[in-house]
């Protein structure tokens, strides 16, 4: 089979390198992808802009399965338009990646189905939304409706910082559109879960869960990037936690994807907060996360393929997904100044000493040299027996790796 991998983080690093695993795959086809798929095997990287570049190289290359790591292409209609076209595409249509694309239609969804999540409220108008902020308990959570990077969450805890974000975000309008409607949501106090999971419509089968370090800092300070590291299994994620996930957040979930008529076929990631008062879902995203992919990936057993093409075909009710016995950890190497500026085009050296896996995420290649090109440049991703022993495997990893401003947390897993 030919497979296109569309997308050039770390997360599409990973899904590369396990993709090439498969014995039913011959070729792989990395747009854009990065300085890490350049070297993987079986793998090309082609550069094509936009969803009708990516449609005209997949019909005339007879691509045989396009897997989409982030979720723009999703939002916009990729699946649809390669549909169209009669291309074996895996992830959701672009009705239902809504569920991440829109704030306030993925928490009606939850409310008519009965997801269990926190309070919220909507609002296309500042007057409104200033009204409702100027009488509630704090601290609330205000999200914009739109995708917006990750940056789009803020949790305020007085007036003042509400009346502040509702002005960057519905006035100043920061986010391009992505904020002009507002969700104004309960906060939950607890510790965060990712559960990634695959769906072919009828079934919903999760992936062991992960838990991110989304903090820059080490004790969980400073403010959120994009993951700084994973751990899975999620030790937090208790049998009981399942059960309640499984109950009112899973179940529920497959429900609604039913009763819409989605056409969903491709990955549901699910981010839960495990609170006191029971397990609450946080949001959906319709693609894989980054990093959890790149800690979750590796504990996968089976064929990575093979279990996208059984979800294709409906069949996951028959499909058991079988898992290492084992423990992950990924260490995210940031460049100096992540999240906020920082300079690219540093040499990286040191990825051929590691002993175990190495992905490369904002890192491009110079003929045969690496550098860096991101703010999250690499993760060492390694397994071990027990959550330590990945811990202490992945740490030594990326301390033989190298580059101009390299950091890292150095708690990742501990806490
Ligand atoms: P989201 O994009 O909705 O997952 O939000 C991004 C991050 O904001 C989450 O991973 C949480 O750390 C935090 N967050 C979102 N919603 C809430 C909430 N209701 N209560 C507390 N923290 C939240
Ligand atoms: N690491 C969180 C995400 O991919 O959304």
């Amino acid at each position: 089979m030919k497979v296109l991998i569309i997308g050039s983080g770390g997360r599409e690093h990973a899904i590369a390198w396990k993709t090439a695993q498969s014995p039913l795959v011959n070729r792989i086809y990395c747009a854009p992808g990065n300085g890490g798929t350049y070297f993987e095997n079986k793998c090309e990287n082609i550069s094509l802009n936009g969803i009708d570049e990516l449609l005209k190289f997949a019909v005339k290359n007879s691509v045989d399965l396009t897997i989409v790591g982030p979720e723009i292409p999703l939002v916009e209609g990729i699946v649809d338009r390669f549909k169209e076209k009669g291309l074996k595409i895996f992830g959701p249509s672009r009705e239902a990646a809504m569920l991440e694309g829109s704030k306030s239609y993925s928490k009606s969804f939850m409310d008519k189905y009965g997801v269990k999540t926190a309070w919220y409220r909507d609002f296309d108008n500042a007057d409104e939304a200033r009204n409702f902020l100027s009488d509630c308990d704090y601290p609330v959570v205000i999200k914009a409706d739109g995708l917006a990077a990750g940056k789009g969450v803020v949790i305020c805890n007085s007036f003042n910082e509400a009346e502040q974000t509702i002005d960057d975000f519905m006035i100043k309008d920061i986010f391009k559109g992505s904020g002009k409607r507002v969700i104004v949501e309960e906060f939950l106090e607890g510790v965060e879960a990712s559960i990634l999971s695959i769906t072919d419509g009828k079934t919903i089968i999760p992936f062991l869960s992960a838990k991110d370090h989304k903090a820059i800092y080490e004790g969980n300070k400073g403010p959120n990037t994009g993951g700084m590291g994973v751990i899975a299994p999620n030790p937090y994620v208790t049998d009981e936690v399942l059960r309640s996930f499984n109950r009112d957040i899973m179940l529920p979930t497959l429900r609604g994807i039913q009763g819409e008529q989605m056409d969903y076929k491709g990955i549901i990631f699910f981010g839960i907060m495990i609170t006191a008062k029971g397990v609450y879902l946080l949001e959906y995203n319709v693609r894989m996360g980054d990093p959890e992919t790149q800690a979750v990936l590796p504990l996968m057993e089976s064929d990575f393929i093979e279990l996208i093409l059984a979800a294709l075909e409906d069949k996951l009710d028959s499909y058991n997904i079988k898992w290492k016995k084992a423990h992950s950890c990924c260490v995210v190497a940031a460049s100096k100044g992540y999240p906020g500026k920082y300079e690219t085009g540093f040499n990286i050296t040191g990825i051929k000493d590691a002993n175990n896996k190495i992905f490369i995420a904002g890192g491009k290649n110079n003929k045969d040299k690496l550098m860096t090109s991101g703010g999250r440049v690499l993760a060492a991703t390694a397994l071990g027996k027990t959550l330590e022993e990945a811990i202490n495997n992945s740490y030594r990893d990326i301390e033989r790796v190298e580059f101009n401003g390299i950091y890292f947390r150095r708690d990742i897993g501990e806490i």
